[in-house]
């Protein structure tokens, strides 16, 4: 492509990095904003893992492993993305965070033709549009996890986001990034998480019930479906948290019982039992506490 994008990233959880990793891998400048030192920590650390593992497994040159990290610089200073072309809001899942990171890059961001992405897995674009006065620059790029290892990348447009802004967002995603795009509708979940997520809670419906085991479930769909992981194992990889955010999100928009959050979710919710990235989830991860 010929003129590369300018990239700034809110966040740097684990898809905030993840986002920041391909964007700097495919050559952009990336800036990322994170207020909490610990998560700019945990963030950097992932980066840097991720990129030895692509070394290692021969997807990078070492060389170009250590540039992709030179290309990322991470603060708390939201004035560092004023003059970026494109910026991914990779914050939790939560309406109101994500409402405040759009009203904040309406302050900061200076160019008036820049894209304002969000990474969400289910809150509509256009609520997160509204919050800025250029709904038309206000777009869905909705990546998976691991970001540099899952191929897919949805495009979603609200009712005002221009040709424009879905062009970039696509060409971002395609010709930069190497990933596929499925397009979908502004609706909660999109394409992927309102197929997904009612299958995630049922599956902990069944164990809830005590119909069968977790290794059970999990193996059924690996064994008998051909499913990289089981149900309940890629709840713990997504975090059982943004599971439940993703579901509130979708029964919200459709009333539908099959979106509604089981009270096993909620419980272990309460109870901080957030999967791999505390330790515990459906399973135990002794060792990936970070
Ligand atoms: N950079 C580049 N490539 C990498 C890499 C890295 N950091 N780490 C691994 N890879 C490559 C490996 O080299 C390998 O490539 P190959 O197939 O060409 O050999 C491939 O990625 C798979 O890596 P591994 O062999 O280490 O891993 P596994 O085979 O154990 O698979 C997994 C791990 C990819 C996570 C697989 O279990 C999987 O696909 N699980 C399902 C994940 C999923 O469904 N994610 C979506 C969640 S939903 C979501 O994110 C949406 C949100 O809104 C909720």
């Amino acid at each position: 492509m010929s003129s590369v994008e300018v990239v700034g990233v809110v966040g740097c959880g684990l898809m905030g990095s993840g986002i920041a990793e391909v964007a700097a891998r495919s050559g952009c400048d990336v800036t990322v904003l994170e207020f909490d030192d610990a998560a700019v920590k945990r963030g950097l650390d992932r980066v840097r893992t991720s990129l030895d593992t692509a070394v290692r497994r021969g997807k990078l040159a070492p060389e170009d492993g250590a540039l992709a990290l030179s290309r990322i610089s991470v603060g708390a200073d939201a004035g560092a993305l004023a003059g970026c072309t494109m910026v991914i809001e990779a914050v939790p899942e939560d309406a109101d965070a994500k409402t405040s990171v759009f009203r904040l890059l309406d302050e900061v961001v200076e160019r008036s033709d820049a894209v304002l992405a969000s990474n969400t897995s289910s809150i509509p674009i256009m609520k997160l549009a509204m919050a800025t006065r250029r709904p038309e620059h206000v777009v869905g790029l909705h990546f998976f996890n691991p970001v540099p290892v899952m191929p897919l990348v949805e495009v979603v447009a609200s009712l005002l986001t221009g040709d424009d802004a879905v062009a970039r967002a696509n060409r971002m995603a395609t010709e930069v990034l190497g990933k596929h795009v499925v397009r979908s509708q502004d609706r909660a979940g999109f394409v992927v998480n309102a197929l997904l997520v009612p299958y995630l809670l049922s599956a902990m419906r069944m164990l809830e019930s005590g119909f069968a085991t977790a290794e059970d479930i999990d193996a059924g769909m690996m064994r008998g479906c051909g499913h990289p992981m089981g149900p309940l194992t890629l709840t713990d990889l997504i975090g059982l948290d943004t599971t439940m955010a993703v579901a509130e999100s979708l029964y919200e928009e459709f009333k539908e019982p099959l979106f509604a959050p089981p009270p096993l979710l909620s419980r272990m919710v309460d109870a901080g039992l957030l999967g791999r990235k505390t330790g515990r989830g459906f399973y135990d991860y002794p060792a990936q506490v970070a």
